[in-house]
């Protein structure tokens, strides 16, 4: 039988690109971030009204802290300056010393990885998997040695990391999990939040995030031992019971004000509808993307029962595109009026001073960053990886519609 389908010339279908002066898909924004409105003002109003400024006089970080804590199914939470701090202290809490090794993915923000050399400690990169771009469980164990002391998996954009396996991993070779959650807050994990699901996690409340108060950060445990030494670490080494001036422990001043804290109890009322909404949104795209030649949306259905989509992640392959690079594409999409951009261009070991090692005053271990190779990681920030980031993600499902239109606009013209 012949097809009898006719076919259309690609070149009568495609519409001039607004790279070339042709009318954008789109002019109008996406949702700005971030949301605030009188609830906020209040809030912070509120905080500074009362002047008690300092996280040690008043009462909204605990408040905070104990609200977000309850929100992510933990029983303790340290508010903390940000998400960087926090990361240090839940390795430094879980006795991650001088020597140690802790594996990390490389296909993250810088501070997962500073985090480990500011205990003295070494990180050890271990690849993503390239359909989810979260750390490979199948890889770790080979990684291990006898001076490994934690993991941390990090939910990248917003898709939890396969803490089935990672946790039965550290559970077999005695190991700290340590969440790193910093895109994640409202994941869930087989209906379990983010946060919860190692032994501690580190949220960052910097200006992007999902939740946020221009800076900060909290961690959350369920483990009062871990949650007591966070508290000491970031109150300048302070023991409960002794004297002000009398420091039992190496710590720093890492308290978050409560102008912040206020502000992240007006945000935190939001967060699970902002959450809902990326979550319907990415799984609309999903569908709507994977029809794309040459456009694979990361792969859902792991365990996650929810993602927050911190990052809308996908892939790019160029043969599909008239061999059009990444950076091409990515181009005429911010023409179009989609703000997709290439992520990460490096995997973390590839960093300037990781290549030279130059650690400052922190341990050099003597492992040579320059012979890492993590294959799927160097292809995402290569070629493949595209993001759209969360507050793109607010959207209504006509400006879900303008991306994909403006994925086949580019696409038909591309292959000309
Ligand atoms: C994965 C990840 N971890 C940690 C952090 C550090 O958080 P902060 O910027 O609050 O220090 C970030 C921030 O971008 C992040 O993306």
């Amino acid at each position: 039988m012949t097809n009898k389908r006719k076919t259309i010339p690609t070149t009568r279908c495609c519409k001039p690109l607004a790279l070339a002066g042709g009318l954008p898909v789109r002019s109008t924004p996406f949702p700005k971030w971030p949301v605030f409105d009188g609830k906020d003002r209040r809030m912070v109003l509120k905080a500074l009204d009362s002047g008690r400024w300092g996280k040690l006089d008043g009462a909204f970080n605990k408040e905070f802290e104990e609200k977000f804590a309850a929100y992510v199914d933990c029983r303790f939470g340290v508010t903390t300056v940000n998400g960087s701090v926090t990361l240090k202290l839940a390795l430094w809490a879980g006795g991650v010393r001088e020597g140690d090794e802790v594996i990390v993915p490389p296909y993250t923000f810088i501070a997962t990885a500073t985090a480990v050399l500011e205990c003295n400690a070494t990180p050890v990169f271990v690849d993503i998997h390239p359909d989810t771009y979260n750390l490979d469980p199948a890889m770790i164990e080979q990684a291990i040695t006898p001076r490994t002391k934690a993991i941390i998996p990090v939910h990248m954009g917003g898709l939890c990391a396969d803490m089935d396996r990672i946790n039965a991993i550290a559970r077999k070779h005695n190991l700290l999990v340590v969440e790193d959650a910093a895109h994640a807050h409202g994941a869930e994990w087989k209906g379990r939040k983010a946060g919860s699901l190692g032994d501690i996690a580190s949220f960052s409340f910097q200006s992007s995030k999902n939740l946020n108060s221009g800076e900060g950060g909290i961690v959350t445990t369920r483990n009062r031992t871990l949650a007591d030494r966070c508290r000491w670490l970031h109150h300048c080494g302070r023991l409960p019971g002794r004297e002000w001036y009398e420091h039992g422990i190496l710590g720093g001043n890492y308290r978050l004000g409560e102008l912040q804290a206020a502000l992240l109890l007006a945000q935190l009322t939001r967060l699970e509808k902002q959450t809902r909404t990326r979550d319907k949104n990415g799984l609309y795209l999903n569908r709507e993307l994977a029809r794309i030649e040459g456009i694979a949306p990361l792969k859902r259905g792991g365990g996650e029962t929810r993602h927050c989509y911190h990052l809308y992640l996908c892939r790019y392959r160029r043969e599909a595109f008239g061999g059009w690079p990444r950076e091409k594409f990515v181009k005429a999409m911010q023409a179009e009026g989609i703000p997709f951009s290439a992520g990460y261009l490096v995997p973390i070991y590839r960093q300037p001073y990781f290549l030279d090692k130059d650690f400052g005053p922190f341990h050099k271990p003597s492992l040579d960053y320059r012979k890492v190779r993590c294959p799927a990681c160097e292809k995402a920030c290569a070629e493949e990886a595209l993001w759209l980031t969360q507050n793109v993600m607010l959207g209504s499902r006509a400006d879900m519609d303008d991306i994909v239109e403006a994925v086949r606009k580019v696409q038909c013209a591309a292959r000309g």
